[in-house]
């Protein structure tokens, strides 16, 4: 059948169009294996210090079938690392690839020298040690690696992890914290498979204009697992850790739940929701109650988020699956204890956003270098990618930001819908499209889905000279890697 999306496109992206629209799909999702837990890694437990290796891998995506992969001291992600607001850390980054890499602390509110972005490069068997503290509300962070050019592949291919913020304070907060528990991490990743198992990476001009878009749906690096979880209130940590597709998540009986923390920290009360919408880079914590007992999946749902941006064939083409598609399984066990029976009524996360101090105002414009108008003038743009007419260069200091001053940013974009980022600081959410952020945004954020204009409250607490100047860019990694990316100084 011919549909708008195959005139558009022509025959040979078909197939790929077809993948970008679907879920867990390559076979009948099993829910055989047990979710793995990465590793925590309690640096206070370890006297400060942390060490992580970069480096090639073998990993089982599928049962017993390992393939080439990249880890962070592990054979795909890397360990959950555990730090106390406030703590100083000293750690140590080995680079046992072929390739420079970086790592980058995605949300740290840390200075420029060593956030981990394109500048901190660490050459093949370098070594980087960094000392520095987390001095910012409790969260679930994440870190990954950010090289020039390259962060795509290396995050598709396993360079990332989980790091949390903590200020042993859950307990009173009444929440579920015991790791691994009922304190889940869930790292969800959209992966394409070749037939002998192994990761596929479409480098075609039409994935890097669209993200790359995988068939399968991983938790934690691997296929449709399941998870036993105790009968009571179950916390969950969720990062949408695609290269480029958007999650809608909610479960298969529709139950209700709750977030209490957006990208960088609690929020002020928890809001009741039944499904979130996750954007590559976008975190949600969750509370979820199974007293009932019952067995039910994760799904990801259908959704039409970017068909509202300008260009309808190409926002098409970042919508959900066609239909609901399992992810996992939780399955409740009498036998695990139960810590929560009941959802915390308030948390304390920020207020209102206090515009009353703004020092200046930003536009920020996310679209394809253009060569004329429509598809064709941004296959003549040469397929870069560019935020405010200009595609990211390492050279460029492209602004600079006063330490201590508060900024409104009004951020555009077109053509599709762009997960926009900021290094070195927490954001609020001023509005979305003209209305007020919806509550379980309402939080301190550093990712947001721009599918037309949101304006952003956005502080500068730390410094970044212009040796090592922080990043603002699409969070759809092959757009970053093309250079809808732009760099900025806090002095
Ligand atoms: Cu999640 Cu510039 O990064
Ligand atoms: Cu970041
Ligand atoms: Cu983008």
């Amino acid at each position: 059948m011919l549909t708008r999306r195959s005139v558009f496109l022509g025959s040979a992206a078909l197939a790929w169009a077809g993948m970008a629209r679907t879920g867990v799909s390559r076979a009948q999702p099993v829910f055989k294996v047990r979710l793995p837990v990465p590793r925590l890694v309690d640096a206070r437990a370890q006297d400060h210090a942390v060490e992580i290796v970069a480096r090639a891998a073998q990993h089982a995506f599928w049962p017993d079938a390992p393939v080439p992969s990249y880890g962070f001291s592990a054979s795909y992600l890397g360990p959950t690392l555990l730090l106390r607001r406030g703590d100083d850390t000293r750690f140590t980054i080995r680079n046992e690839l072929k390739e420079p890499t970086t790592v980058h602390w995605h949300g740290g509110i840390v200075s420029g020298a060593v956030d981990g972005g394109p500048h901190n490069s660490i050459q093949p068997g370098g070594v980087w040690r960094p000392n520095f503290k987390f001095d910012q509300p409790p969260a679930t962070l994440w870190y990954h690696a950010h090289p020039h050019g390259a962060t795509a592949l290396q995050v598709y291919l396993g360079l990332a992890g989980l790091l949390l913020v903590s200020d042993d304070r859950d307990s009173e907060r009444g929440l579920p914290h015991d790791y691994g528990v009922d304190d889940l991490p869930l790292v969800l990743q959209d992966r394409a498979f070749r037939r002998d198992g192994s990761l596929a990476y479409d480098r075609s001009p039409m994935a890097t204009m669209m993200g790359m878009f995988g068939d399968t749906i991983i938790v934690n690096g691997v296929v449709a697992p399941f998870a036993p979880v105790p009968k009571g209130v179950v916390r969950l940590r969720l990062l949408n850790g695609s290269n480029a597709r958007i999650l809608r998540l909610g479960f298969d009986d529709r139950r209700v739940f709750h977030a209490i923390a957006s990208d960088a920290g609690y929020l002020a009360a928890p809001a009741q929701l039944k499904d979130v919408v996750l954007a590559p880079g976008e975190r949600c914590e969750i509370l979820v109650n199974f007293a009932d007992g019952k067995t039910c999946a994760l799904q990801s749902l259908p959704h039409n988020v970017g068909t509202r941006s300008g260009m309808p064939m190409m926002g098409m083409m970042q919508t959900g699956p066609e239909r609901a598609e399992p992810v996992m399984l939780f399955k409740p066990e009498a036998e695990i204890p139960v810590v929560a029976r009941e959802m915390p009524a308030k948390l304390d996360g920020p207020g209102a956003p206090d515009t009353s101090k703004v020092a200046i105002r930003r536009d920020v414009l996310l679209q394809p270098m253009l060569g004329g108008m429509g598809m064709m003038g941004m296959m003549r743009g040469g397929g870069r990618m560019g935020l405010n007419g200009r595609s990211f260069d390492m050279n460029r200091i492209d602004f600079e930001a006063k330490l201590g001053t508060t900024e409104i940013w009004t951020v555009r974009s077109q053509m599709m819908a762009h997960p926009f980022h900021i290094h070195g600081t927490s954001f609020r959410i001023l509005s979305i499209d003209g209305a007020p952020s919806p509550v379980h945004l309402a939080g301190l954020k550093d990712v947001v889905l721009v599918e037309d204009t949101v304006e952003l409250l956005v502080p500068f607490n730390i410094g970044a000279d212009k040796d090592h100047p922080f990043m603002t860019h699409c969070h759809i990694l092959e757009h970053e890697d093309a250079g809808m990316m732009a760099q900025f100084t806090v002095v």
